[in-house]
């Protein structure tokens, strides 16, 4: 039987202490997903994207990656809240997995681009100097960085930092990319390029989820896209569905939101 699908969440909850943020999610993502993630500021978007890479530890629930469970599950726990243990080798390993971008880039500011796409490939997949180098400089032609390679990101704008972010990110071969909002936060004339970019993922067959204000792009990016409200996936189709015919009320006052004004 074909099987597809690159991971599988199911029943994920995550709590702040009494904060409880996800309620719920289930979600298959099969390889070559784009999947456009939408919805108002606290609903628990980036909390989401966060534990798909482990960097917070769901509370509950199952996430597997190449039809492997990750973490160990004790059937025996004393509560459900312990049933799934993480080791920190288990989620190096899906680290290595799972990349991310955030809408702040995330560069280190002391060092320069290339040594900026370098660094994870050096700590974390343990390649040599040279093998590093090379490539990083792969990934930083296909955003269109190679010249800057010897700049500091204090250097650069806003787009070319979340260029740089992205190559880094692309350098580590991740089967899945998380994007958070990655243009929230750059000038208005410099959201086309970060999201040319995307595009071009999305044209080579990545598979990627990515948390984003941009409809439009959201449109002609996404296989699916998730309206997300209250922890939940609250609706869930294509973007035709979601976006241009939302069945339920929450979806359409906030996409009404998104299109007050036409010209
Ligand atoms: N590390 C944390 N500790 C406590 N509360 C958090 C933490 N991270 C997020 N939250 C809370 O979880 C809720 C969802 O946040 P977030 O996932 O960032 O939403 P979104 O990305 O949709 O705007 C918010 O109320 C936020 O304050
Ligand atoms: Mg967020």
């Amino acid at each position: 039987m074909m099987n597809d699908t690159l991971m599988r969440i199911s029943g994920l909850h995550k709590k702040f202490g009494d904060l409880h943020v996800l309620k719920g999610v289930d979600l298959e993502v099969k390889k070559g997903d784009r999947i456009a993630i939408i919805g108002g500021s606290g609903s628990g978007k980036s909390t989401m994207l966060r534990c798909l890479n482990f960097m917070e530890i769901p509370t509950l629930g199952k996430i597997e990656i190449d039809g492997e469970l990750i973490g160990k599950e004790y059937p025996n726990a004393r509560s459900e809240e312990e049933r799934i243990r993480y080791s920190e080798s288990s989620l190096c390993a899906v680290r290595k997995k799972v990349g991310m971008v955030f809408q702040q880039f995330n560069l280190f500011p002391h060092m320069t681009v290339l040594e900026n796409v370098m660094e994870g490939l050096i700590q974390v997949k343990g390649q040599s100097k040279d093998q590093a180098r090379e490539t990083s400089l792969k990934q930083l032609k296909k955003v269109g960085l190679l010249e800057k390679q010897d700049v500091y990101p204090s250097r650069l704008s806003g787009g070319q930092q979340q260029r740089v972010a992205i190559a880094r990110a692309l350098a580590m071969e991740p089967e899945i990319l998380l994007f958070d909002e990655p243009t929230s936060s750059l000038d208005p004339e410099l959201v086309g390029e970060v999201l040319n970019v995307i595009n071009e993922l999305a044209d080579e067959g990545r598979t990627m989820l990515l948390v984003t204000h941009e409809l439009g792009f959201a449109y002609h990016f996404a296989n699916k896209v998730i309206f997300f409200a209250d922890g939940v996936l609250h609706e869930v189709g294509t973007p035709e569905e979601v976006l241009k015919h939302p069945q339920k009320e929450r979806t359409q006052d906030f996409i009404q939101r998104f299109t007050a004004f036409h010209f």
